[in-house]
């Protein structure tokens, strides 16, 4: 049965658009003809529509658009497109969906990784640990303890406003706990049992933002979450909040983060997703010493990118085996 299994789909190919880890590669090897583009860069839009010619099976990940003309180039075998990723905003659903191609991403394995990285950002845009590592390294350090040196924010007993209660937002809220912060969420839907469960209260949107000193974002980009953060919104914060995101750029509309950090209408941010990636070094964002900026680690460990692998290579034996799906989208 198992031979019979292997027989049959070992004539279907996989097309990989970059490096992923193991036990990713060899989970494919073992039943399909697999390609794999050999580094972890993106690839250039020719070589992708080249590279999924008649390939049964995708392997996507940020940054690869794949839409109805890596579809139309992969042609009619195309059954699958697995992303290496929680967020699927990268693939045209809407278009994947038209011609029954079933779309599948890697959640709850990354969940934990991510929050741990939410709370980097929150500690270190409120405690300067940025500013303050440059500040030794560059040897500013001259006078020793100093009772203004890099003073910030507390943590500990502050309010966490919590937009997107999904299982980012849910183990974000977790954490809080330890830290004895008061947490507040705004979510399309109301989770009650996650209230009580962790003490943490629903509110508007508007509200979150007016009662909140970090306000974290957790949510899902799509037509309704699109620039949901706008100069509307930031200018409802209190002058000494922050601004954390590590759920996609296009949440916060940037120019308008950007003029509130400008004018000091907010404390800072802490940033792992920007608009549009990668940002440069002339981004003015840079150019604030209070905001803490990341490239997009929020799931990059090493434990975490291989279960990633793991599971996006297994939605495509599953499917093929007919299992049943397990992370489908559409
Ligand atoms: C995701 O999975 O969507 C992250 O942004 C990258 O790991």
């Amino acid at each position: 049965m198992i031979y019979y299994f292997m027989e049959t789909f070992s004539k279907n190919k996989v097309y990989v658009t970059r490096k992923i880890p193991e036990p990713g590669p060899s989970i494919l090897k073992k039943y399909f003809q697999i390609n794999m583009n050999p580094e972890p860069d993106i690839l250039d839009r020719d070589t992708l529509l080249e590279n999924v010619k008649n390939v049964d099976a995708l392997i996507c990940m940020l940054g690869d658009k794949v839409d109805s003309n890596v579809m139309d180039a992969a042609g009619p075998n195309l059954k699958i497109i697995s992303c290496y990723s929680v967020g699927y905003d990268h693939v045209d659903i809407y278009e994947a969906t038209k011609r029954k191609i079933i779309v599948t991403n890697t959640p709850n394995v990354l969940a934990n990784t991510t929050a741990d990285l939410t709370f980097s950002l929150i500690l270190s845009a409120a405690r300067n640990i940025v500013n303050a590592d440059r500040h030794v390294r560059i040897g500013n350090w001259e006078s020793g303890w100093s009772p203004d040196l890099f003073l910030g924010y507390d943590v500990n007993g502050s309010t966490l406003g919590i937009i997107g209660l999904g299982e980012i937002g849910t183990l974000v809220a977790k954490r809080a706990r330890g830290f004895d912060m008061q947490v507040i969420y705004y979510s399309k839907t109301r989770k009650r049992q996650m209230e009580s469960e962790l003490d943490i209260t629903f509110v508007p949107l508007e509200e979150l933002l007016r009662h909140s000193d970090f306000v974290s974002i957790h949510v899902l980009l799509n037509k309704d979450s699109f620039h949901m953060i706008d100069e509307s919104k930031i200018k409802l914060m209190k002058k000494t909040a922050f601004i954390i995101n590590t759920s996609r750029g296009q949440v916060i509309n940037e120019q308008h983060l950007i003029n509130a950090l400008r004018n000091k209408a907010i404390a800072g941010a802490g940033l792992d997703v920007y608009e549009s990636e990668p940002i440069s070094s002339s981004n003015p964002l840079t150019q604030f010493a209070q905001t803490v900026l990341l490239p997009h680690i929020g799931s990059a460990t090493f434990k975490t990118r291989s279960k990633m692998a793991e599971v996006a290579a297994n939605n495509i034996v599953n499917f093929f085996n007919g299992r049943g799906i397990v992370h489908k989208i559409n």
